[in-house]
């Protein structure tokens, strides 16, 4: 058996090396396409691979047609509306992802920017504390619960909006669960966003909802850039100097942001949330074992098609 390491944005070093030595315990073989810029050069590399470990990779049908022996694709993180499902579970192609296992870094991302906007990047002018501000945390996941968490210590105030978590288990956490999301947007200066990117969501982050922000409304995304309607933002930030947008996934409309808004937006040069070698290690290190129990044992725990 073959297992392909296809990632555009590499892993750390140390998570392909752990990769590595579990797959070839295995007595499987490990290839490597890093750093790749086309993807003719995926469409190659994927010609006689049993399985694929990636990140943000795109899975479209056409590289299932070019990987003709492919029984599974693990996509080392949460988010896999980056694998055409529908075309996988047509080719009899097993899907999985590793929930929670780079939530932590991506967390800490969340704060790290709110930190950023509210000192003014650091820039010498006097700024504002995380403490005390309302912080709502839209979609209460793996990454949702960690932010909570970690904006705990700064002493904010923690709410949440998740129709699909029972308000019991958020509330134990010490967050205050809100019944709607406009109640959320309504209440909060910090919303951070955990939702994924679907037919349902996309474009859902809206200007309506953002307007319902109180003074100096701050969006943060580590999440996916399409569930933000940027026309609606854009316009949003035209009509109100207060509001602000920070994003790990740059809006395709960056450009235009950063020449108005500067001191208002920050983009991270490329999603770099899940970017720390504990995060590789881990979800590299999960995609890996969950190969081989696939492969070995028939084991499909956190199959998603
Ligand atoms: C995820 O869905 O796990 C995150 O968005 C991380 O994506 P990445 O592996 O491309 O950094």
């Amino acid at each position: 058996m073959k297992v392909l390491i296809a990632t555009e944005k590499p892993f750390a070093p140390e998570a392909v090396n752990g990769i590595r030595e579990i797959i070839e315990q295995a007595n499987y073989e490990l290839a490597l396409l890093e750093n790749y810029n086309d993807k003719s050069e995926l469409l190659a590399a994927v010609a006689d691979v049993d399985a694929i470990i990636i990140r943000s990779d795109k899975i479209t049908r056409e590289v299932m047609d070019a990987a003709k022996q492919l029984k599974i694709v693990v996509r080392a993180g949460a988010g896999y509306d980056n694998v055409d499902l529908a075309a996988a579970t047509e080719k009899g192609v097993t899907v999985m992802n590793t929930p929670g296992q780079n939530s932590n870094a991506v967390a800490e991302l969340a704060l790290g920017m709110m930190v950023l906007k509210a000192r003014n990047k650091y820039s010498g002018k006097a700024g504002t504390e995380l403490k005390d501000k309302n912080l709502g945390i839209h979609a209460y996941g793996n990454v949702g619960r960690l932010v909570g968490n970690i904006a705990k210590g700064f002493g904010m105030k923690i709410f949440a909006f998740d129709p699909f978590v029972d308000k019991s288990s958020i509330e134990k956490d010490g967050v205050t669960a809100l019944d709607s999301v406009e109640a959320l947007y309504e209440k909060c200066q910090y919303i951070s966003l955990h939702i994924p990117a679907n037919d349902k969501t996309k474009n859902s982050i809206n200007y309506n909802l953002l307007n319902l922000m109180p003074q100096n409304g701050t969006l943060v995304n580590t999440a996916r850039k399409e569930v933000v309607d940027e026309d609606g933002l854009l316009k949003l930030m035209e009509d109100r100097n207060d509001i602000g947008y920070l994003s790990d996934i740059a809006p395709d409309a960056r450009e235009t942001f950063e020449q108005k808004y500067s001191d208002r937006v920050f983009f991270t040069p490329k999603k770099m949330g899940a970017q720390t070698a504990e995060a590789n290690i881990n979800a590299g290190l999960a995609s890996a074992n969950q190969i081989v129990g696939f492969l070995k044992n028939g084991v499909t725990t956190y199959k998603v098609n």
